[in-house]
């Protein structure tokens, strides 16, 4: 019965040549192997992503009269799609000579905030997120960055949308 074992492991070592050294040997290269494929890898992706960065252009934003000054009352609100047709924003009277605007998109989840006049603050009635009309920061709730604002400029009665900051 040893003889038959010892036959069998002489035929297995025939078919598999190699040692246990040489076993490690080749998960080590075949490591090093993954490591620098990896690594290459991860270099042609971050210089893809930072050549694209270079080339990409700055956004050009069309200028849009969003509404006449008066058109609503001071603690009022009122809703405008910029910079395309499908983002919307709104726009508050804060005081009477005041106006301040922002994306309407909570920057949490998308959903869309309303302006409180009673707490003069924007809320996201998803998970209460709270924002600043001052200036879109947030002020309570799970949104970690503030609201993107439409940059207002006034020409005679007419408040006109020249851009958002931070560009969207
Ligand atoms: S989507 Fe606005 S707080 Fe979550």
């Amino acid at each position: 019965m040893p003889e038959r074992v010892e036959e069998q492991e002489r035929l297995w070592r025939d078919e598999f040549s190699i040692s246990k050294a040489d076993e490690r040997y080749v998960n080590r290269r075949q490591l090093a192997k993954f490591l620098t494929l990896g690594s290459l890898g991860m270099f042609a992706g971050n210089s893809w992503i930072l050549i694209k960065s270079w080339l990409r252009e700055a956004q050009v934003y069309q200028r849009r009269v969003v509404a006449k000054a008066g058109e609503i009352p001071v603690g009022g609100a009122k809703l405008f799609q910029y910079p395309t047709p499908e983002e919307q924003c709104i726009l508050i009277r804060t005081a009477e000579d005041a106006y301040v605007a922002y994306s309407q998109k909570c920057t949490h989840l998308s959903c869309a905030v309303f302006y409180s006049h009673e707490r003069d603050r924007l809320e996201c009635p998803c998970h209460q997120g709270y924002f600043s009309v001052t200036d879109g920061s947030v002020l309570q709730g799970p949104p970690t960055r503030p609201l993107p604002r439409v940059i207002l400029e006034r020409s005679g009665e007419e408040l006109i949308a020249i851009k958002m900051e931070p560009e969207v």
